[in-house]
């Protein structure tokens, strides 16, 4: 059976993370690691309550702008996604990766592709996403000086193995609430946001600029490929980003031996496994 991990996004609140389940269920009856990592990432972008897709957080100027992207590890192929606006971006990426030349796709010609392709549009997010803008732009939490606040992070992403050893990642996001527009985070980006090879899967959740400054999941799969437990490397990772800022931040990994890892620092984090949820091991609180 393919083992299938996912999470709702590290926040600095204490939050429910309602999908979770669904997710599973859906990457579960997929026999191929990839195709199991893209529909458990497409049933957590419908959601609306999680920030990708259709829950999708907005940016400075009240607007959809999402970021993904898909790794297929045993055959070291990946497709990223930034700044588009569909439903289920964590496709697009697939098709950039399987159907185009290239790799990382943006903007323009990003969305271009992915109408060539038949993808479903999405200009507005959930009723719910829009009015929280409203409310963190009355209250003046928009500004530069609120970027990264810890209630403004999170993301989706999954870790999967299948019964061929295979590993896949994949991560999905509206990135942080009241980014810039045209601001790039960690998820579309390999190595920063989401990672994997033939001997590690790796995502990552909280404020992206740390996770691109540091590769965080590529330092954490080097660690687990070198022969680390996945629980030590995540938690050595996760330890390493606070030292440099301590913002919210998590790191979900699985080897081909099935093993598991997943630290964060902030308020909560719901990462799900077959059996239900796993107890991702909190590193300390997120400073704003
Ligand atoms: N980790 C999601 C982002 O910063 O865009």
């Amino acid at each position: 059976m393919t083992l299938v991990l996912v999470h709702g996004g590290v926040s600095g609140v204490d939050k429910a993370m309602p999908g979770l389940q669904d997710a599973i269920r859906a990457g579960a009856t997929q026999s191929n690691a990839l195709d199991a990592a893209e529909e458990a990432v497409r049933s957590l972008e419908d959601h609306p309550e999680l920030n990708a897709g259709y829950g999708a957080v907005l940016n400075r100027a009240g607007e959809v702008e999402l970021d993904a992207a898909i790794v297929d590890g045993a055959r070291g192929r990946w497709g990223g996604v930034a700044n588009v606006r569909f439903r289920n971006p964590v496709s697009l990426a697939r098709m950039v990766m399987e159907r185009t030349p290239h790799v990382l796709l943006a903007g323009t010609g990003a969305q271009e592709a992915g109408v060539a392709f038949g993808l479903e549009e999405m200009n507005e997010s959930s009723p719910e996403q829009h009015e929280r803008w409203a409310r963190e732009r009355d209250a003046g939490r928009l500004g530069l000086e609120s970027y990264g606040r810890s209630e403004h992070v999170d993301t989706v992403g999954v870790v999967v193995l299948d019964e061929a050893s295979r590993l896949c990642a994949a991560s999905s996001t509206g990135g942080v609430l009241g980014k810039l527009p045209g601001r790039v985070g960690d998820s579309p980006i390999l190595g920063a946001g989401t990672y994997a090879s033939s001997g590690a899967a790796v995502v990552g959740t909280g404020v992206g600029e740390l996770f691109l400054e540091t590769l965080a999941c590529l330092r954490a799969a080097r660690l687990i490929e070198e022969g680390l437990d996945p629980q030590a490397a995540c938690e050595r990772t996760v330890s390493l980003l606070g030292e440099r800022q301590q913002v919210a931040a998590g790191l979900l990994a699985l080897d081909t031996g099935g093993r598991v890892g997943a630290a964060f620092r902030g308020g909560s984090w719901s990462v799900w496994g077959p059996e239900g949820p796993i107890g991702a091991v909190c590193l300390g609180p997120a400073r704003d």
